[in-house]
């Protein structure tokens, strides 16, 4: 059968006859499974399968069985499948942080792209990083790739209520701290809200690059949202093993999709779908990756005044199973494309346009995805904000609440503005030792700081801004404060925080000389946060120096350490940005 249309990279490894001794060594091994030489000298387009799927990566796990169906596709249109694994990433379960582990499973999958004889690739996304940094690898090497995601698990019940991944956990720790639950009850609704195979259901940061990665055109359309135990998710998997052969036959690469109009539209989906603050990194990372600008100031002038669409939880009240039923991630893009939001016009991985794509896919269900006229929360983007303290840091405000509202930004004549007084913490270990200590004196005026969780510090940066108030205020009803720092949060949590503050205190940044008393004023009117101290003050604190961080304890954390930027930049390993398009120049023999 011959369906080549150009000659493959691969064909260098195995079809090379001015290095018939080297075409010998690469092709023996393979018939060691079966596999032919008249297959592999076929002229047929190798695809890789990038497996990230595994005992220790339970959120993508369902890829294994997936992968069959990817095959199966593969097969029919005409190419080789060569499945290989991908470095795990666990969200819930990598110490010290997940974090870390986005750029070491880039590198690795560049590694693989380059020097392996693959023409084109199926990314098998889901859990967190999973996501962004097959994305990034893709976008670096350069060849025709498609994204299939996972899927979320079902939607988890406990008690006729819906209970959502993380969501459920934020919730029960609070519920634990007000006394009102037992050990027993917290287990038995975190193992409530995970029913099934598949990644988190709510709009956490799983479900977040999901959609990203679909908004940014690199699946095919209505991938992202299909729950992971649904029989269109096996069907989804056939579909992106058929497409990638064609895409490999028409060299449909990434450099083609990932485009900046692609990048603004992910920002634009990423406010109207209540996203991930993790998905600030993860955008930019993969859009420097792609050789894209995205400049700081483009999250709030494309991002913060597009309206809240989607009702799901932590932002609103559904899960994934609804949110897919109600049409997914396109019939929001269609509510958005109706009103000339997005960048539409644009090339995907399906051969169309992204404006071809969303045609007819209006939603149903009114009651998940809201129009844009009527949305659920006006001004839903990410809110930028700057001062002394650091020179970046983001905001989700589509989960502000009316309590925070109406406690902290609606004071007459101080609308937007609030004051309150910090309580420091050096790290995680730093708060759970000291938030219930009494002679903090900590109250409803407080602001919870916490340091040296950024990229460097930590090292990999880490999930704990969204830190709860003391027991005791629990106790009293107060169930959060405003909290700030140099980590990040949970995309599943609902705190307002202020977070992924850049430069982070452990490179010197300005949250290394707070100290705990001082005030801090927010003003969302300017986008200002400011520590309130003189100039003499700040000089003289700046001369005792930055608070210490742990040591590595790793080679890799050393080696990330000595090449990660800063979160605002997307906290890439910096001397990768050099290497785009490596997927062009064939590995040396
Ligand atoms: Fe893996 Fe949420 S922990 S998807
Ligand atoms: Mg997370």
């Amino acid at each position: 059968m011959s369906t080549q249309s150009r000659r493959y990279r691969s064909q260098d490894w195995f079809d090379n006859p001015d290095h018939i001794d080297m075409t010998a060594l690469y092709l023996e091994r393979f018939m060691n499974y079966g596999i032919t030489p008249e297959e592999l000298r076929s002229g047929r387009p190798i695809i890789g399968i990038a497996q990230s799927g595994s005992d220790i990566s339970p959120c993508n796990r369902i890829h294994l069985e997936l992968a069959k169906r990817v095959r199966d596709g593969i097969r029919d249109a005409g190419g080789i499948a060569m499945e290989f694994p991908l470095h795990p990433i666990f969200e819930n379960c990598r110490r010290p942080t997940a974090a870390i582990d986005r750029n070491l499973a880039y590198m690795g999958l560049v590694e693989i792209l380059h020097g392996y004889p693959i023409d084109a690739v199926v990314l098998t996304t889901g859990c967190d990083k999973t996501t962004p940094s097959q994305l990034m690898a893709a976008a670096t090497v350069d060849i025709p790739a498609i994204v299939l995601s996972g899927g979320p698990m079902l939607d988890g019940w406990l008690d006729g209520e819906l209970v959502g991944s993380g969501s459920a956990i934020w919730k029960g720790r609070k519920q634990l701290a007000a006394g009102k639950i037992d050990n027993e009850k917290f287990l038995e609704i975190a193992a409530a809200s995970a029913p099934s195979a598949g990644h988190c259901n709510t709009m956490g940061t799983a479900s977040t690059m999901n959609a990203i990665a679909e908004a940014l055109g690199m699946s095919l359309t209505g991938c992202s949202a299909i729950p992971a135990p649904y029989r269109e998710r096996g069907q989804m998997a056939y579909e992106t093993g058929k497409r990638i052969v064609e895409m490999a036959k028409l060299d449909i690469r990434p450099s083609q999709v990932l485009n900046r109009d692609a990048f603004l539209d992910a920002i634009v989906v990423n406010a109207a779908i209540g996203g991930s603050t993790n998905a600030q990194q993860h955008i930019v990372a993969m859009a420097r990756h792609a050789g894209v600008e995205l400049k700081s100031s483009d999250w709030m002038e494309y991002g913060h005044k597009v309206p809240l669409l989607l009702n799901m939880q932590p932002s609103g009240k559904f899960l994934g199973e609804r949110f897919h039923r109600a049409g997914g991630v396109p019939a929001v893009m269609w509510e958005l494309e109706q009103q000339g939001k997005l960048r539409s016009n644009r090339f995907t991985v399906t051969g169309k346009t992204m404006a071809e794509n969303l045609a007819g896919r209006e939603t149903n269900d009114r009651e998940v995805i809201y129009p844009f006229n009527a949305p659920l929360k006006e001004d839903a983007g990410f809110f930028v904000l700057k001062g002394n303290l650091f020179d970046f840091a983001i905001m989700k405000t589509s989960v502000i609440s009316p309590e925070f509202h109406q406690r902290y930004l609606s004071a007459p004549g101080q609308e937007n503005i609030f004051e309150s007084r910090a309580i420091v913490f050096d790290g995680s270990g730093d708060y759970h030792d000291r938030i219930n200590d009494p002679a903090l004196n900590i109250d409803e005026n407080c602001i919870l700081v916490i340091r040296g969780a950024g990229p460097i510090g930590w090292p990999g940066s880490a999930e704990v801004v969204n830190m709860q108030p003391p027991d005791a205020l629990i106790k009293r009803g107060i169930n959060w404060l405003p909290t700030l720092g140099d980590g990040r949060q949970s995309g599943t949590s609902d705190s307002p925080s202020i977070l992924n503050a850049s430069p982070e205190s452990a490179v010197g940044g300005g949250l290394a000389y707070i100290r705990t008393g001082d005030t801090v004023r927010v003003d969302l009117n300017e986008g200002s946060c400011n520590m309130l101290i003189s100039d003499e003050e700040l000089a003289k604190r700046k001369a005792e120096g930055i608070p210490p961080v742990p040591a590595s304890q790793t080679p890799w954390q050393q080696l990330y350490r000595a090449t990660v930027g800063q979160m605002e930049t997307g906290a890439c390993m910096e001397l990768a940005l050099e290497y785009r398009g490596v997927g062009q120049t064939l590995a040396r023999h």
